[in-house]
């Protein structure tokens, strides 16, 4: 066990945790964040993706001893608590989700993402760069129709 102390969305946090235990498994278990999914466990699907200092990690892969003293975002932190992100924004009006399994893990890549190119994505780009993210729905033609329609919405404004 060892202490382990970061932010998470915007909160400090700080627990003693056994040395093994995952980023995902602390998020979930120990935080009660359960918007971050597991869905493989073999860092395949994508669905457990939360930002880690801005970036987006597999969280199923990252010993939580690992992120101490970073900052997490995880979906729950996206809203600002009175307005949706624009990318949830884009979610819903794209009809971008199915059974919502993968949805948590699809909006921190997106955002991610659209941060790092800081302009408007082309659903080429949108396809090439989420292909860690697996959608069992198979709902991927409206996904990357609200990822381009979040990078409008945070770049053109
Ligand atoms: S649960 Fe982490 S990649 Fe699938
Ligand atoms: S919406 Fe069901 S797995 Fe993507």
């Amino acid at each position: 066990m060892s202490m382990v102390g970061l932010e998470v969305n915007g909160r400090l946090v700080s627990k003693d945790v056994p040395d093994n235990m995952l980023l995902a498994e602390f998020l979930r278990d120990s935080l009660g964040l359960t918007g971050t999914h597991v869905g493989c466990d073999t860092t395949q699907c994508g669905c457990c993706i939360v930002l880690v200092d801005g970036v987006s990690v597999k969280s199923c892969t990252v010993l939580v001893a690992n992120a101490k003293d970073s900052r997490v975002v995880t979906v729950e932190g996206l809203s600002d608590g009175v307005h949706l992100h624009p990318i949830q924004e884009a979610f819903i009006e794209h009809h971008a989700l199915q059974c919502g399994f993968c949805t948590s893990g699809m909006m921190m890549s997106a955002v991610d993402l659209i941060n790092r190119h800081a302009r408007v994505l082309t659903p080429e780009e949108v396809r090439s760069e989420m292909e860690g993210n697996l959608c069992r729905c198979t709902g991927y033609h409206n996904i990357v129709k609200a990822i381009v329609a979040a990078s409008e919405k945070m770049h053109v404004r």
